[in-house]
């Protein structure tokens, strides 16, 4: 028979070893950060090659933890887009700050979670008053309520649902620019094929008001209930900001639920510059906006705000006999009842942290920096007749043709610099062009990295209009 009371754990390691492999991570870590600029932007792998390293039969017996940590940092953590890397351009690199860091480990080594207030209430605070912080800073009134998720798909999905509960079913307007996790999620989250509409952007690649009204008037004539219209302040191929005034003004007077998908740009409401071109935006619905892209949060944090109190909890509510004991009353706020999400990572935690030992201030200053140098790359590609501008600096992001050069061109200049290390770039299109896309928002980035990326890709540098 077990012996319970004087069998050891056999999961547990003594205090001194705990420390001494704790300390390894964090310097293993701190010397990551400190030569990410001479470490290679981005790395694939080969599937043998990576098996070869990190796979076999299920290990039986245990080996030295520092070796099985060394390959880890060495192999697995060597091959991927390292989204702290100065010349990191692509796609959204989602560069994290330590002090996010710090919050992340403090709250995995205590395995925080924020599920139920008695089983939580300590996070959960932590969530309510960081949601809260946001969303003053987004301008949104008191009362709104939010709800931390994995990212910014789940957290528009989980938006859309909420309001088709809310509001019933009815037709829900896009864009072709909108981010492609919601096109594709929608029917998953009960949406019929004719319940989704999606409409061509204008020229500036936005949501086109004139043709959302009439397509709006066309579907109301054809018995057809119009109900929700998805704007993005910020779209992750140019970095546009749909005209939300606008839209809100229409949303208004047709009785239609506004979504904001500012998954990438509504964190740059958090500065002056970023606040003019997003003006409205404090009129949503509903909003996303993903901590992980532009507040410097390790992956993975996304963050929704509902306006109207109760939608989320009416959509999302359950309460069976085995969570009575944790369940709150009144203001103790269930977070499992506003998403879909029972056991949930206290994800506010790193953020709550971020913003004590930053402040706003240089949060603030920091998404500045990227809309900047965005506008820098801009100048740079403009001095150059042969490459053209296909899209001007927005939020953070510019693309860029070279003139009469296809499409495979454009994403051969892009592999040629991933593969030599020193930087990365998405290719992409652009109204259906061929272009070179870059997104700017690393705080450690410097106006120099974006030049010397831009010249490797081929642009002529140094003939930038004076500004
Ligand atoms: C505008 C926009 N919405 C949604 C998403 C999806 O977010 P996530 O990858 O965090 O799920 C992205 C990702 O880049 C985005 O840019």
């Amino acid at each position: 028979m077990t012996d319970f009371k004087n069998t050891p754990d056999p999961l547990g390691l003594d205090a001194a070893e705990m420390r001494q492999l704790g300390y390894w991570v964090v310097d293993r870590v701190v010397a990551h950060l400190e030569g990410i600029a001479d470490e290679p932007a981005i790395q694939a792998g080969t599937p043998a090659e990576l098996r070869a390293a990190l796979g076999g039969l299920p290990p039986q017996a245990g080996s030295d933890p520092v070796e099985a940590l060394e390959t880890l940092a060495d192999v697995a953590l060597a091959h991927m887009q390292h989204g702290e890397h100065p010349r990191n351009f692509a796609r959204v690199p989602g560069p994290s700050s330590f002090a996010g860091v710090l919050g992340e480990w403090l709250g995995t080594g205590f395995n925080a979670i924020a599920a139920s207030w008695g089983g939580g209430s300590g996070p959960a605070t932590v969530e309510l008053v960081t949601l809260d912080w946001l969303r003053s800073l987004l301008g949104m009134p008191e009362g709104t309520e939010g709800v931390m998720t994995s990212g910014g798909s789940l957290a528009n999905l989980t938006a859309l649902a909420a309001a088709r509960a809310s509001e019933g079913p009815g037709v829900c307007y896009l864009s072709d620019q909108t981010h492609a996790s919601i096109v594709r999620g929608l029917p998953a989250f009960g949406f019929a094929g004719d319940e989704v509409r999606v409409l061509a952007c204008d020229v500036e690649m936005k949501l086109p008001v004139d043709a959302l009204h009439a397509t709006i008037t066309e579907d109301k004539a054809a018995g057809r209930r119009p109900a929700f219209v998805v704007a993005t302040a910020g779209t992750t191929n140019t970095g546009a900001v749909d005209p939300l005034p606008e839209i809100a003004d229409l949303c208004d007077s047709e009785g239609l639920w506004l979504h904001v998908d500012g998954a990438y740009g509504a964190s740059a409401a958090l500065c002056e510059a970023g606040r003019r071109v997003l003006r409205g935006i404090e009129r949503a619905d509903s909003l996303v906006l993903d901590p992980h892209k532009w507040l410097f949060q390790p992956i993975d944090a996304g963050c929704l705000f509902v306006r109207r109190p109760g939608v989320l909890k009416r959509a999302f509510h359950m309460s069976p006999d085995y969570l009575a004991d944790v369940t709150g009353v009144d203001e103790e706020v269930d977070f499992r009842d506003r998403s879909l999400e029972l056991t949930r990572r206290a994800r506010a935690l790193k953020l709550w942290l971020s913003f004590r030992i930053y402040g706003v201030e240089r949060i603030s200053s920091a998404i500045a920096h990227g809309i900047a140098l965005a506008e820098h790359a801009e100048r740079v590609v403009a001095g150059d007749r042969e490459w053209e501008v296909a899209t001007p600096a927005q939020l953070g992001i510019v693309t860029f043709a070279k003139r009469g050069e296809d499409d495979n061109a454009h994403a051969s200049r892009a592999a040629a610099l991933a593969d030599s290390g020193h930087g990365v770039v998405t290719s992409t299109k652009v109204l259906g062009r061929p272009a070179l896309r870059l997104c700017t928002i690393n705080p450690r980035t410097t106006a120099l990295d974006v030049s010397s990326v831009l010249q490797r890709l081929g642009v002529a540098v140094g003939h930038e209009p004076r500004t």
